[in-house]
This record gives C-alpha cells, sequence and structure tokens, in this order.
C-alpha cells in the first residue's frame, strides 16, 4: 500500500517563530513571553488566539509548542462534549510543559468546559466516581501544561473562561506583501517557479488570509501546469484568478451578491443583519462570520446600532455613483 498523499499544508507550516510572517506585534510579544517561560523552565501562561479563520492560529499553536520543546496534542471544542472526554485527554497524554491546543474553543460544553476551569487554575481534575449518594469525587493532579485556545468568535467565550487565560491575543489580516513572502517561500520548497509580481497578485486576492492564498497557489499552479509552464507569471495568475471568480479585492459572487443586495434592495442600509440574510439566503452567523469581517477590513461596509451599511467604497467599488459625501449613504437614502 502507498502512504496516503502527505498534508502540504502541514508539511509547509513554519516550525519557528522568525519563520511565521507578518502579525508582527503579536510575534514581538509571544517572543518574550516564550524567551521568559524557557529561562524559568515553567510552563507558558494559558493562551487564547482569536481572529477570523485561516489566518493561522493553528500554526501558532504548533510553533508555541515548538519554541517551548514540549509536545502538542490538538483536539476542539465540539470534541469535547462531556467532562469525560476532557478527562481522557487531560490524563491521558499530557506531560511537564506540553501544550494542549483546543480549537473552536467557544464551542466547548458548558460542564466540559466548569471542569476546565481547575485544570487550568490549579493543575487538577475533579473527578465524580459512582452515582447518587455513593458517589464521590477524587481530585486527580494534572502536569503543569500550557493550555492554547483559538477562537473565531470571541464575543462567545464565557468572562470565567477568559479571566484564566494569561495571554490574549489577536490574529490579524495579512497585507498582499505578507502573503506573497509565504507563497514564495512555499513555492521555493515545493520546487516550482512564482514570479514576484504573481505571488503579490494572490496575496492581494486572498482576503487577507493564507488558508485562502495557500489553496489559490494551488489551483493558479494547476492551470499553469496545465498551460505548460514551469513558473508562474503575472499573467497567468491574473488569468486564473479571474476565472476563479475573485475580483481586483479578492471579492467572490457571495460577496458581490452580499454588496449588492445591501445597496440596491435596501438603499444601502441600515439593515438588520437577519433581514439581509434572508435576502440573500443565508443564515445570519454565516453573514457575520464568514463575508462581513473581510467587507468591514476593505471598509465597504459598517456594523451600526441601526444594522449594516454599506460606505462609498462599496458603490466605488462595484462601479456604482457615489451620492453621499462621508460614505455612509444610507443615511442620505434610506
Ligand atoms: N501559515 C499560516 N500562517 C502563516 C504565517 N503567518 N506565516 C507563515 N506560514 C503560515
Amino acid at each position: 500500500m502507498t502512504d496516503p498523499a502527505p498534508n502540504l499544508d502541514a508539511a509547509l507550516r513554519p516550525k519557528t517563530l522568525s519563520e511565521y510572517v507578518g502579525q508582527v506585534k503579536l510575534k514581538d510579544k509571544l517572543g518574550v513571553y516564550l524567551q521568559a517561560a524557557r529561562g524559568r523552565k515553567e510552563a507558558l501562561d494559558h493562551t487564547l488566539l482569536f481572529g477570523p479563520p485561516g489566518l493561522g492560529k493553528t500554526t501558532l499553536a504548533y510553533i508555541i509548542a515548538y519554541e517551548l520543546g514540549v509536545n502538542i496534542r490538538t483536539t476542539s471544542g465540539p470534541a469535547i462534549e462531556k467532562p469525560g472526554d476532557l478527562a481522557a485527554i487531560l490524563t491521558n497524554s499530557l506531560e511537564e510543559g506540553d501544550v494542549l491546543f483546543i480549537d473552536e474553543i467557544h464551542r466547548l460544553g458548558r460542564v466540559a468546559e466548569e471542569h476546565l476551569y481547575p485544570a487550568m487554575e490549579d493543575f487538577k481534575l475533579d473527578i465524580v466516581l459512582g452515582q447518587g449518594p455513593a458517589a464521590r469525587t477524587i481530585e486527580l493532579p494534572l502536569p503543569r501544561f500550557t493550555l492554547v485556545g483559538a477562537t473565531t468568535r470571541p464575543g462567545l467565550i464565557t468572562a470565567p473562561m477568559r479571566s484564566r487565560f494569561g495571554i490574549i491575543e489577536h490574529l490579524e489580516y495579512y497585507n498582499a506583501e505578507e502573503i506573497a513572502t509565504n507563497l514564495l517561500r512555499d513555492a521555493r520548497l515545493l520546487g516550482f517557479g512564482l514570479d514576484e509580481q504573481a505571488a503579490l497578485e494572490i496575496g492581494a486576492r486572498s482576503r487577507g488570509t493564507m488558508r485562502i492564498a495557500k489553496r489559490l497557489l494551488r489551483r493558479v499552479r494547476d492551470y499553469a501546469e496545465v498551460a505548460g509552464e514551469t513558473t508562474i507569471e503575472l499573467g497567468r495568475a491574473h488569468s486564473a484568478l479571474d476565472k476563479l471568480g475573485l475580483d481586483s479585492a479578492g471579492l467572490d459572487d457571495r460577496d458581490k451578491k452580499y454588496l449588492e443586495a445591501l445597496i440596491h434592495r435596501f438603499a444601502g442600509g441600515p439593515v438588520g443583519v437577519d433581514t439581509l440574510a434572508t435576502a440573500i439566503s443565508e443564515d445570519a452567523l454565516t453573514l457575520e462570520d464568514v463575508y462581513e469581517p473581510y467587507l468591514i477590513q476593505l471598509g465597504f461596509i459598517k456594523r451600526t446600532p441601526r444594522g449594516r451599511m454599506a460606505t462609498a467604497h462599496a458603490y466605488e467599488h462595484l462601479g456604482l455613483p457615489v451620492g453621499g459625501s462621508d460614505g455612509d449613504l444610507g443615511l442620505f437614502v434610506n
């Protein structure tokens, strides 16, 4: 039997903080915390990483473990339903100083979360044995570990949970140059040619997101290879990305549907997210988590107390006449 195809993303994952592109402020701070923890031969404080999906939170958790010279165990909030699931992870494989990475930690079950508190704070786990009047609780000591939690929805992290993290950091969208730097490195490691201008073009259309950039690079490479080219050049990147339905700002058909509904059907807003979601046959959570963060980042929409509003930038980008003076057109046409 042959080996399964290697997971390229995992293989290309940077090991050290210095290989990790962008997130400069976060890297600076984390570098200090890691060095201090290493110096004291202590586990790093529990760390919460939040930000939109695909920016490299998991990668950063692996880097933290690598930089500390410890093992990492990974799981996710939805995988931990019962306290027993948590107990299994905490007692089975964790050694002193190890990193436990919980992705989507906001989706941890309420009861499991309550069991996690003493584990985080006092490195002990309360286990209930038996049921009814005969039930008794035993306290199980745990190694001092570092919990690295990742979430796209920091607002859903409960206050008691949040307060148990010593390090809370936000990941930001990448600019085109940062993405291009990373893509050029990937291409070098994978052994194919990538022009700098082409890398920048892919970077500009990746919604500021590393994961999307890597996926687009693979698709653009497909087009180049099928055309018999050994190096991806700007022209090829352009045409392939056009074929993938991405415009110059990296917006796809779904983003455009969102903006067009907001502008044409609701006069640029303000409109409530539920109404907007219904209008484009999506659910409100998808709008909030997937579409809107990048549209806000681009300055195309604003979330206001009265609802979503399109800005002048959105009209300009879609080639529509701009009517307002301060960019908040909804105020004028509502
Ligand atoms: N993979 C995911 N995010 C990354 C980053 N910021 N730098 C390098 N590789 C990454």
